[in-house]
């Protein structure tokens, strides 16, 4: 059995107290506004595009893509309206599947629960995929927020995986935080040996498990690619890894995700959607 866990990063209540009046005066001051014009707005939104290499992909998948969406956080500066040019800029890239990897909400589940509905924005011929987060857990309602997701035609993989193409896996696990159990063996079983495996693990940290299992791709997120990259606030978030790691054979991409949590603000990085290319190696 893979049941593969982290330590989840636990603060202070005096810490928690001082993010939260942070969070309220800058919701107050107007940064929901300020974040969706800064980097949500059609032109601010990134689109990072790259290109895998994949020994033994199947010549009918050459060429596949998958486009990338993670860590929103709805609340105190993002509602559903706010990802409305996002959404739809991802939609025109015409990707062949779409995964969002988790973290819809930020501090309760009525704001994943908000967000949900406009994810309909996103059509792609195979499928719409996503993972929870570690926010996403919060008093245990991740359920509800599963379901919301489904009506908006988005495929939870919750330790599962699905096939959205002959010689293609998409498999998902739970946060390796907050998820427990995070399981690969359920989530890959009954995929074919053969088959090219994209592991879905919002937290970067699935990938040397991935890698022992032969998974090609793992997508995460989670860091927020630092979010405000100072050198007296870098050690606000968490850890990040890189852009793009590569263990053995497979390739780990981070996503710097579309939200933000405790400042509406990003230094030195931005919101971003990625378009993924998968190419035979
Ligand atoms: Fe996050
Ligand atoms: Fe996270």
């Amino acid at each position: 059995m893979a049941r593969i866990s982290v330590e989840p990063r636990r603060f202070s209540l005096a810490r928690r107290a001082l993010f939260r009046t942070v969070e309220s005066a800058c919701r107050l001051a107007g940064g929901r506004a300020f974040y969706r014009s800064r980097y949500l707005s059609a032109g601010r939104f990134w689109i990072r595009r790259e290109e895998v290499l994949i020994p033994g992909l199947a010549a009918q998948l050459d060429g596949y893509t998958l486009a990338q969406l993670s860590d929103f956080h709805g609340g105190p500066f993002l509602r559903a309206s706010d990802l409305t040019d996002a959404l739809d800029r991802v939609a025109a890239l015409a990707p062949q599947a779409i995964v969002l990897t988790g973290d819809f909400a930020t501090h309760r589940p009525e704001e994943a629960l908000e967000i949900a509905p406009a994810f309909v924005r996103l059509r792609a011929p195979g499928g719409v995929y996503a993972v929870f987060g570690n926010h996403d857990y919060k008093w245990r309602r991740e359920a509800e927020i599963a379901l919301a997701l489904e009506r908006a035609g988005v495929r939870m993989l919750r330790n599962a995986h699905f096939s959205p193409a002959p010689g293609l896996v998409i498999a998902g696990i739970e946060d390796l935080e907050e998820g427990k159990p995070s399981d690969l063996d359920a989530a890959l079983a009954g995929a074919p040996a053969d088959a090219t495996k994209v592991l879905l693990s919002h937290h970067p940290d699935g990938l040397t498990h991935a890698a022992e299992r032969g998974i090609a791709l793992v997508l995460s997120g989670h860091t927020h690619g630092g979010q405000v990259l100072l050198p007296i606030l870098r050690s606000l978030g968490p850890r990040h890894p890189g852009d793009r790691v590569q263990h053995g054979a497979t390739t780990l991409l981070v996503s710097h995700g579309v939200g933000a949590i405790g400042l509406p603000l990003r230094v030195g990085t931005r919101a971003e959607a990625l378009l993924v290319t998968l190419r035979r190696g």
